[in-house]
């Protein structure tokens, strides 16, 4: 029967989408997982970044001086930076910071 079959495909959908949905807006607040998505790329995995292609260190003594604030307002305006984390959310910036942090230890 087709009906049962498009029904049946309609509520796997809704279903997946009510599991996923919240483990999305979960890993959004999540500053390891921005990190990785978003600055892992140029900065490095370990924050350390690529000196070969001008790409600063976060984890260095003048990061680790760097105050929050500092560190959130060059996320985004950083002139190389894309526009996704130009337009990055306060609260996703926060994160970052403090994943950051934890990275500077
Ligand atoms: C496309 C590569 C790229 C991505 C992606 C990127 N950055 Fe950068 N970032 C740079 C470059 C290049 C600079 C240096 C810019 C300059 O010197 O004008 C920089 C500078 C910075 C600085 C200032 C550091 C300093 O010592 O001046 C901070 C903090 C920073 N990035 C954090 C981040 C964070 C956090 C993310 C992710 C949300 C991110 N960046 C994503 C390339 C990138």
């Amino acid at each position: 029967m087709k009906t049962t079959k498009l029904i049946t495909l309609v509520v796997t959908i809704a279903l997946g989408l009510f599991i996923l949905i919240p483990n999305l807006s979960w890993a959004a607040d999540d500053g390891a997982t921005i990190y990785k998505a978003k600055c892992a790329a140029c900065h490095g995995a370990d924050a350390a970044g690529k000196p070969a292609a001008k790409i600063p260190s976060l984890i260095s003594e003048d990061g680790k001086k760097a105050s929050d604030d500092a560190i959130a307002k060059s996320i985004n305006t950083t002139a190389k930076h894309p526009a996704g984390v130009k337009a990055l959310p306060a609260d996703d910036v926060k994160a970052v910071v403090a994943y950051i942090r934890s990275l500077q230890k």
